[in-house]
């Protein structure tokens, strides 16, 4: 007899009752009436059919077979997936706060505890977006204003720039503390040398942090965090260096209680603490110690690791393209000149530079499927419910590479964003910053970062490769959250 069949009887027999029970799960009343799904395997769910180098892809892919708005199951989850400009702009914006839920994944559930702008919902996400909001509007607040920030942060980039003396180098590094620095200014009310210990730690930690985000290790944690919480992988990497970022940001929250003076807020930190006080005998008031911490890493982490790498990204193009960085040149030289700073004023006077910096973000698709939204309620959308508390994918590459709304998608092409008389042409599509009621809250931030950065940079210098610059490759390296380049170094040569 063969002594295999009882183990394999069993094995069927366990395979059958979890697709019993994974059917009539899938079938429960509380998952509404989902949008349709392709066809699932118990436990894994969909995952099976996700690329995942490229997992945006591969949901365009399933969006032209199930149609813009479909469902998918990760392991027991279903995730409702909206798809193609018409339909984010109908889920986005005009169904106001339905889908402006954020949907805590089990490692942002356990970094953030819903805590902090980016991962709270309700009432205390609306303060604190609002609080946020106009804190970082005011900035102003204090002495200097943020565009004197970033031009003077700009000219520290430069001068560092310089004394690479024309060599090879590989950008990233310098970058990353240029915008880190921007943000270290406006909620620490401080700057710091780009050889700074407490500086570098602080960059190694959020580098971390993002790098992990990416790592198979996580996606694991994320659908299956019960089992994960007992194996070795990055989810516990990135727990270890959220704990570090947290004891340094606690201490810069204690000095700053400590020389707090309620009439002269320095930055978001003092602004936060003198909220704080005004409600001290508010029982429900949200300006808490924990929703505090958790803000500023939010914006620590949102602000740094997207604008320095769509930063890289423009570089790096800019290589590929030697033509538009000298086209670029010229408009600055016509605007700006060789010695005055470049100021956001000149931007509306610099229709080529402003359209070659959206092109650059359209192209890049930097967050390809945004980060994870929820149903706010029970929400009824072209004949499906999706029930309150839904996972939602909002993929905003579908908007940025739409072959219905861009003439040439998927290639390098700065007149999407210029008319026949080369005027600037802005694009409801270009959802970058993604749109409605959750969209970016440093949009206006980074906008004004990307353009003073890069002007400077080319006032300055004219970026080029060792390698022939049409052997390029601007296609994307990684797609985790953020979509990352291939790693160049380039020669800066002074002008
Ligand atoms: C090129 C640069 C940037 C890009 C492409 C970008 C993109 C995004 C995207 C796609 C989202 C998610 C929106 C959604 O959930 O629908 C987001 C959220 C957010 N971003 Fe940015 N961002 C950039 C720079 C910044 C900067 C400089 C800051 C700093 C102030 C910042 C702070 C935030 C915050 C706090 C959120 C969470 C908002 C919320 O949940 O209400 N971002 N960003």
């Amino acid at each position: 007899m063969d002594s295999s069949s009882p183990v394999t009887t069993l094995l069927l027999a366990l395979l059958s009752i979890l697709l019993v029970m994974w059917f009539l799960k899938s079938k429960r009343p509380q998952y509404g009436r989902l949008p349709p799904a392709p066809p699932a395997l118990p436990i894994v769910g969909n995952l099976f059919q996700m690329d995942i180098k490229a997992p945006h892809k591969s949901l365009i892919k399933l969006s032209k077979q199930y149609g813009p708005v479909f469902t998918l199951w990760f392991g027991g989850t279903p995730v409702v997936v909206l798809c193609g400009f018409e339909t984010l702009k109908e889920g986005l914006i005009e169904r106001g706060y339905d889908f402006s839920g954020r949907y805590l994944l089990p490692i942002l559930k356990k970094i953030s505890d819903g805590y902090g702008i980016a991962f709270s919902n309700g009432e205390r996400w609306k303060q604190l977006r609002r609080f946020s909001l106009s804190t970082l509007k005011n900035f102003g607040l204090g002495k200097r204003s943020i565009e004197e920030r970033i031009q003077e942060e700009a000219q520290c980039l430069v001068t560092a720039i310089r004394n690479k003396q024309e060599l090879p180098f590989n950008p990233d590094f310098l970058l990353r503390c240029t915008v880190s620095n921007i943000i270290c200014s406006i909620v620490f009310g401080e700057r710091f040398e780009y050889e700074d210990e407490r500086f570098l730690t602080l960059m190694e930690r959020t580098d971390g942090i993002s790098n992990a985000l990416s790592k198979p290790g996580v996606q694991m944690y994320n659908n299956f965090p019960k089992i994960m919480d007992f194996l070795p992988g990055s989810h516990h990497k990135i727990l270890q260096n959220m704990a570090d970022l947290k004891t340094f940001v606690n201490q810069m929250i204690q000095s700053h209680r400590e020389s707090l003076q309620k009439d002269f807020p320095r930055d978001y930190i003092d602004s936060f603490l003198i909220k704080m006080d005004e409600e001290k005998h508010k029982p429900d008031s949200e300006f808490i110690d924990e929703n505090l911490l958790m803000s500023v890493i939010n914006l620590f982490l949102a602000g740094t690791e997207s604008t320095s790498t769509t930063l890289q990204w423009a570089i790096q193009i800019l290589v590929k393209f030697p033509d538009i960085q000298e086209k670029i040149y010229q408009e600055i030289c016509e605007v700006i000149g060789s010695y005055r700073r470049p100021g956001i004023e000149d931007r509306a006077k610099m229709p080529y530079t402003d359209a070659v910096i959206h092109e650059v973000q359209r192209y890049i698709d930097l967050v390809p499927m945004n980060i994870p939204h929820m149903a706010t309620k029970d929400v009824e959308f072209r004949g499906y419910l999706i029930p309150k508390g839904t996972f939602v994918i909002t993929v905003l590459s579908s908007a940025l590479k739409a072959t219905s709304q861009w003439e040439t998608p998927d290639s390098f092409n700065p007149n999407h964003f210029l008319d026949e008389n080369g005027c600037f042409k802005q694009s409801e599509s270009f959802m970058a910053f993604s749109a409605g009621k959750r969209m970016c809250l440093g949009a206006s931030l980074a906008r004004m970062e990307l353009f003073l950065f890069l002007t400077t940079l080319l006032q300055n210098f004219v970026f080029n490769s060792i390698t022939d610059h049409k052997d390029i490759d601007i296609s994307p390296a990684t797609s985790g959250i953020l979509v990352k380049p291939h790693v160049y170094k380039f020669c800066a040569i002074s002008r």
